[in-house]
C-alpha cells in the first residue's frame, strides 16, 4: 500500500457557481475541493494550511472508519481542537474499505461555504468490483445559497429565529445556474443584476458527461446537501444502484434516486438511447415544498454531439416525484439489501443496549432548538476525544444523556404539538459511552415539529462506523414487537448515513469496536448547527496516543 500526499492550502474564495458572486471556503483555490483518489489500504497524508484569516477550520472525511486514528476524524471539539489561522494541521489516516466518500468542513456551518469534495478509493490492483463498467464519473451534489454562513448561524440562534430558507440553486458538481427571472430574485436587487449580466455567460454552462453510445458508466454521487433530500434522475436513462455508502447492494434499477445529505451512491448506467441527441441529467428537491429550480447537468451523447459545441437536450427539465410523496421514498429506502457474500457479515443477532432517539424541535430560552431526549447539543470547548484520554472530566456534562425519552408522559406523543414527552429540553453535551465491543441498537423516532402537522426528514450519519440499517416504520416505535416484525436481520445494507422519514422510525445497529469519540448527529448542516446530535464514545481505555496539535483549545491548553 502507498502513502499519499497532499498539501492543501483553506482560503475564501470569491466565485459564482450559479452565476451569483459569494464567498466560498475553498482548498488551493478551488471549487467543488480538491478530488483525493487513493487505492484500499493507502494511508492518505493531508499537510492542511489554514490561510483563512479570522476563523478555525477541520476537515472530516466522512464514511473513513479512522480506525486507530480517531484523532484524524476533523470534527471540531469532537476530535480536535479548530486549526487556527496560519497553522498547518497534518491527517493522516488509512483507507480501509474502496468505495465513494467524500469530505467536507466540520466546525459551525462551514460546509455550506462550498468546503467539501470527493474521495475515491478504488480496489486494489486484482480485485474486482462485482460489476462491470467501461468509464465512471464523480458527481457531488448540493444546494446552494447566496447568503454568507455568518449570517445564516447568526439568523439561526437569533431571538426571533431566522431560518436560512430553501436554497437558491442546486449544484451538480460545483455548477448550476440562479433563475433570475424567479421571485427569489427580486428585479433590480445585487443578485439579479448580476445574474442577468452574466447569464449567458461561461459560468453558465452545466457540467457534462460525455458517453460513447452503447457503453455503460458508473456514476459515483455524493450528498453535501445542507439542507435539501434531493432526487437524481437522468433523462430516458434508467440506473441500476450498486453501492450505498461505499458498501455493495444487491443491484437494483430506478428511474429516479432519493440521496439524503450525508449519503453516497454509485449507479450504472447504459448510453442505449437515440446517439444524436444529448440528455438532461437532473437534481430536484424532496421532502420540502420546493422553492428551488432543477440543477441540470448534460449527458452527452459521442461522437454525433461533439463537433459543434455542447447541444443542448430539445426537452424540459425532468421531474423527479411529488415532494410530499413520502410512500415513494420510503418504498425505495426499504430496497436495500446488502450484496451478502463479498466480505459482507450479517449483524448480530442480538444487541446489548437499545438506545431510542426522540428528535424533537424546542424552544430553551426563546431559541429554536432541535434535541434528542430532550437535549440540545452544545459543543464543548475541549475536545471530547482529549477529555477522555486526559481524563479532563471538567470538560463536558458528567450525567450521561438518557437512552430512552423521558416519560414525562406514559405514552410517546409523536404527533403533538409542542411534544409533550419534551417539553423541557435543555442544553447540553454529555456523551453515550459504549463498551468495546458492545453491540447497539438505536431507533431514532422522528415526531412533530413545532409547526402543527408538520414532521420533516432528518439524515443521521455516524463517524467512526457503518451501521446495519435494521427497519423502518410508521408511527411509534415498538420495543415489543417492531423487531421481531420489521427488522432484516439476514442482509440489512450496511450505512454510515440513513434517513429517518416523518412520523416514522428507523432502527440502525452497530458494533462499538473503534476507540475514540465519534459525533451521531443530523447531517442537515442547520439541524447539527442547531443541536440534532450527540457524541458516541467507546474503548476510551484503548484510546490511542494523540499528537499534540489536535490540542490547545479548552482544558487541553498549554499551561506556561
Ligand atoms: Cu459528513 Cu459529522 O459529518
Ligand atoms: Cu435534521
Amino acid at each position: 500500500a502507498a502513502v499519499v500526499k497532499y498539501d492543501w492550502t483553506v482560503d475564501y474564495l470569491s466565485a459564482a457557481p450559479d452565476c451569483v458572486e459569494r464567498l466560498i471556503i475553498a482548498i488551493n483555490g478551488q471549487f467543488p475541493s480538491p478530488t483525493i483518489q487513493a487505492v484500499q489500504g493507502d494511508t492518505v497524508v493531508v499537510n492542511l494550511k489554514n490561510n483563512l484569516p479570522t476563523e478555525g477550520v477541520t476537515i472530516h472525511w466522512h464514511g473513513i472508519s479512522q480506525k486507530g486514528t480517531p484523532f484524524s476524524d476533523g470534527a471540531a471539539f469532537v476530535s480536535q481542537c479548530p486549526i487556527n489561522p496560519g497553522e498547518i494541521f497534518t491527517y493522516k489516516f488509512v483507507v480501509d474499505k474502496s468505495g465513494t466518500y467524500f469530505y467536507h468542513g466540520h466546525f459551525g456551518m462551514q460546509r455550506a461555504a462550498g468546503l467539501f469534495g470527493s474521495l475515491i478509493v478504488s480496489l486494489p490492483p486484482g480485485e474486482k468490483e462485482p460489476f462491470s463498467y467501461d468509464g465512471e464519473f464523480s458527481l457531488l451534489l448540493s444546494d446552494w445559497y447566496h447568503q454568507s454562513i455568518y449570517l445564516q448561524e447568526l439568523g439561526l440562534s437569533s431571538i426571533p429565529f431566522e431560518f436560512v430558507g430553501e436554497p437558491q440553486s442546486l449544484l451538480i458538481q460545483g455548477r448550476g445556474k440562479y433563475n433570475c427571472s424567479l421571485d427569489l430574485c427580486p428585479v433590480g436587487s445585487p443578485d439579479c443584476l448580476q445574474c442577468n449580466a452574466s447569464a449567458n455567460a461561461a459560468c453558465a454552462a452545466p457540467f457534462v458527461l460525455p458517453v460513447q453510445p452503447g457503453k455503460t458508466y458508473r456514476l459515483r454521487l455524493g450528498s453535501a446537501a445542507i439542507l435539501s433530500s434531493l432526487n437524481f434522475i437522468i433523462e430516458n436513462h434508467n440506473m441500476t444502484v450498486v453501492e450505498a455508502d461505499s458498501h455493495y447492494v444487491e443491484p437494483f434499477v430506478v428511474d429516479n434516486l432519493d440521496i439524503y445529505s450525508g449519503q453516497s451512491y454509485s449507479v450504472l448506467i447504459t448510453a442505449n438511447q437515440e446517439p444524436t441527441r444529448n440528455y438532461w441529467v437532473g437534481l430536484n428537491v424532496r421532502g420540502r415544498l420546493p422553492a428551488t429550480p432543477t440543477g441540470l447537468a448534460v449527458l452527452q451523447y459521442l461522437p454525433s454531439n461533439s463537433s459543434s459545441g455542447l447541444l443542448l437536450p430539445p426537452t424540459p427539465a425532468p421531474q423527479s416525484p411529488v415532494w410530499n410523496d413520502f410512500a415513494v421514498s420510503v418504498a425505495q429506502a426499504e430496497k436495500y439489501a446488502a450484496k451478502t457474500g463479498l466480505a459482507y457479515s450479517a449483524p448480530p443477532a442480538k444487541s446489548h443496549r437499545l438506545l431510542i432517539f426522540l428528535n424533537t424541535q424546542n424552544t430553551i430560552d426563546g431559541h429554536i432548538r432541535w434535541a434528542i431526549n430532550n437535549i440540545s447539543y452544545v459543543p464543548t470547548a475541549t475536545p471530547v476525544l482529549a477529555a477522555f484520554k486526559f481524563k479532563l472530566w471538567k470538560a463536558f456534562d458528567q450525567t450521561p444523556p438518557p437512552d430512552r425519552p423521558p416519560p414525562s408522559d406514559n405514552h410517546l406523543d409523536i404527533y403533538a404539538t409542542p411534544n409533550a414527552n419534551s417539553s423541557h429540553a435543555r442544553y447540553g453535551n454529555g456523551v453515550y459511552v459504549f463498551k468495546l465491543g458492545e453491540v447497539v441498537d438505536v431507533v431514532i423516532q422522528n415526531t412533530n415539529t413545532l409547526n402543527p402537522n408538520n414532521s420533516e426528514i432528518h439524515s443521521w450519519h455516524l463517524h467512526g462506523h457503518s451501521f446495519w440499517v435494521l427497519g423502518y416504520g410508521k408511527g411509534v416505535f415498538d420495543p415489543q414487537t417492531d423487531p421481531a416484525q420489521r427488522y432484516n436481520l439476514v442482509n440489512p445494507p450496511l450505512r454510515n448515513t440513513v434517513a429517518v422519514f416523518p412520523y416514522g422510525w428507523v432502527a440502525i445497529r452497530f458494533i462499538a469496536d473503534n476507540p475514540g469519540a465519534w459525533p451521531f448527529h443530523c447531517h442537515i448542516e442547520p439541524h447539527f448547527f442547531m443541536g440534532m446530535g450527540t457524541v458516541f464514545a467507546e474503548g476510551i481505555h484503548n484510546l490511542p496516543h494523540i499528537p499534540s496539535q489536535t490540542l490547545g483549545c479548552g482544558l487541553t491548553k498549554p499551561n506556561w
